[in-house]
């Protein structure tokens, strides 16, 4: 009796399972997209278990190695793609209807809701048009001097480690610089994240930027249902988290609300106004009072509106830029004659007191420098994979990607194929100079990612790059020390090891 109801079950559960999975498996065979072995039900469920942020890189690295530029790949029902094949970063970033995120991007939800890197449609379109105001170059005046204040404090922070003798993982300096500048740009608030790393806000989002991404390769944890059961403590951490950030969020934006009445009503207000030629110098609008002063359709933002984009730029606007500036510290450490012709731009730059100021048009004159960081962003790119989640088939060349799949532009590995670069694993600034960017047209290089949903923040990440990098470099001398990088990926690009480099007081 119970081994009839066994197998039905076991029926039962196959010939759905086939069901759902039928199309896209005919589909993939159709189209000739190879993967590892699928079995019904768990999919290629047993390999994933052994898959997480430390080693996805590589197993993804192994699997192109085995199957060509693309794979597929199962988890349960969910269809996966992995590319590295140009036609498809063409065909996908270049599209204005394929906007809709791969399904990992769902662990980003409960902090970000629907905020502008993952929202669609009519919403994110018209919020898009409003940020693209707050990236102006007259406005990023004003953060050049965020920049250059914290890059000041996190000099003074490295000091105590700069003896020429001590491996520094520099991601913990620059986090926290990275945080503070952030902080300030987007809330216009300071939490001294660098004097005060325990400020609950801080310390809430550095937890739900490490618990999320890591679900997404824990299968335990995947599964909102399955979470609550696998681990109820570190679930009962998250949510804690998150409304400590949330609050903190909620209550910047009612008292800066506030204010912004206030001026209102005493006649001191001055909305941001491209036109005015000093906006630079006098606008100290952060990216907040932008979205306070917006309206769409006639309708001011709420403040949840409000909130959701607030919490996207503190996402995406310090992890980002600490990984790429951390990695190019590491690889300039070990390329000493791209150090020397770095330092050397920057004395003839920015003088010889490296105290100095920085301004906008002298961080846009570091070609060089800005050469080196390309580079490092080619090795290293902060975000080493873009997803797209698609619900119609996709025509790509003379395959067919069927609809309910999510295809993930691995980026890590586009930038490291030898028949989009010559002498791929070298690190070469040079390639960046003057007319050597052909490969940007073809989208063999897409750090910021490319078309309509592409970084709206590259200008800024930039200057804060140059700003950070350009003054650890003026005060010391890096040195290679310290492990080499072991690749890691929770949505940033990370190393298991840290990044290391040694620092040197420079005699100046
Ligand atoms: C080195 C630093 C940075 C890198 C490499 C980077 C990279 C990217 C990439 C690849 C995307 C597309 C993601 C996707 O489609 O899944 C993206 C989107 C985005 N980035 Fe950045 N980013 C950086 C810094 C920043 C900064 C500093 C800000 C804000 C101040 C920012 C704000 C955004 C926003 C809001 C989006 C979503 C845009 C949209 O969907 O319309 N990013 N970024």
């Amino acid at each position: 009796m119970w081994l009839t109801l066994l197998a039905a079950a076991l029926i039962l559960l196959l010939t759905w399972d086939f069901g759902r999975k039928r199309h896209r498996v005919a589909a993939f065979e159709k189209s000739q997209i190879p993967g590892p072995i699928s079995i019904p039900v768990l999919g290629c469920g047993l390999q994933a278990l052994r898959l997480g942020a430390e080693n996805i890189i590589g197993w993804v690295g192994e699997q192109f190695d085995r199957y060509g530029k693309t794979f597929r790949f199962w988890i349960l029902g969910e269809s996966l793609i992995y590319t590295k094949d140009l036609k498809y970063f063409e065909t996908i970033l270049n599209s204005t209807t394929l906007l809709e995120k791969g399904r990992l991007y769902e662990y980003l939800r409960p902090f970000l809701n629907d905020g502008l890197l993952v929202s669609t449609g009519r919403k994110w379109h018209a919020r898009r048009k409003i940020f693209t105001n707050a990236f102006h170059f007259k406005v990023l005046e004003h953060y050049v001097e965020i920049m250059d204040r914290n890059s000041g404090i996190m000099v003074e922070n490295l000091r105590e480690v700069a003896d020429g003798k001590t491996s520094v993982d520099t991601l913990k300096y620059v986090s926290l610089a990275a945080l503070d500048v952030i902080t300030e740009a987007a809330m216009g608030v300071q939490v001294n994240a660098q004097k005060d790393p325990d400020f609950p806000y801080i310390k809430a989002l550095k937890s739900v930027v490490y618990i999320q991404p890591d679900r997404m390769f824990k299968f335990s944890q995947r599964y909102d249902w399955l979470f609550p059961l696998a681990a109820p403590l570190l679930r009962r951490r998250l949510l804690s988290d998150i409304r400590v950030m949330h609050d903190f969020t909620d209550k910047v934006i009612r008292e800066r609300r506030a204010t912004v009445e206030r001026a209102k009503a005493d006649g001191t207000y001055r909305p941001l106004s491209l036109g005015d030629a000093d906006i630079g110098q006098k606008s100290q609008m952060a990216l907040l009072d932008i979205l306070l002063q917006s309206s769409i359709n006639n309708q001011p933002l709420n403040d949840a509106d409000i909130r959701e984009e607030v919490d996207t730029f503190m996402f995406e606007g310090d992890d980002t830029t600490s990984s790429g500036v951390s990695h190019a510290l590491h690889a300039i450490a070990r390329h000493p004659e791209v150090q020397q012709r770095i330092h050397e731009e920057l004395l003839q730059v920015l003088g010889k007191d490296p105290h100095a100021p920085v301004t906008q048009s002298q961080l846009q004159e570091l070609k060089y420098l800005e050469c080196a960081i390309k580079e490092t962003m080619r090795l290293y790119p902060p975000v080493p994979a873009i997803g797209r989640h698609t619900h119609k088939d996709l025509q790509i060349g003379d395959k067919t990607i069927p609809a309910n799949t999510s295809i993930y532009l691995v980026l890590y590995w586009a930038h490291r194929d030898p028949d989009y670069f010559p002498d791929p694993l070298s690190f070469k600034p040079e390639r960046f100079l003057d007319g050597q960017e052909e490969s940007h047209k073809n989208f063999a290089y897409v750090p910021f990612s490319a078309g309509p949903k592409n970084c709206i923040g590259q200008k800024f990440a930039f200057l804060e790059m140059k700003a950070l990098i350009s003054k650890v470099l003026r005060f010391y001398e890096l040195l290679p020390l310290g492990e080499e990088i072991q690749p890691m990926m929770n949505f940033i690009l990370r190393s298991t090891t840290g990044i290391n480099v040694g620092l040197r007081p420079r005699n100046s």
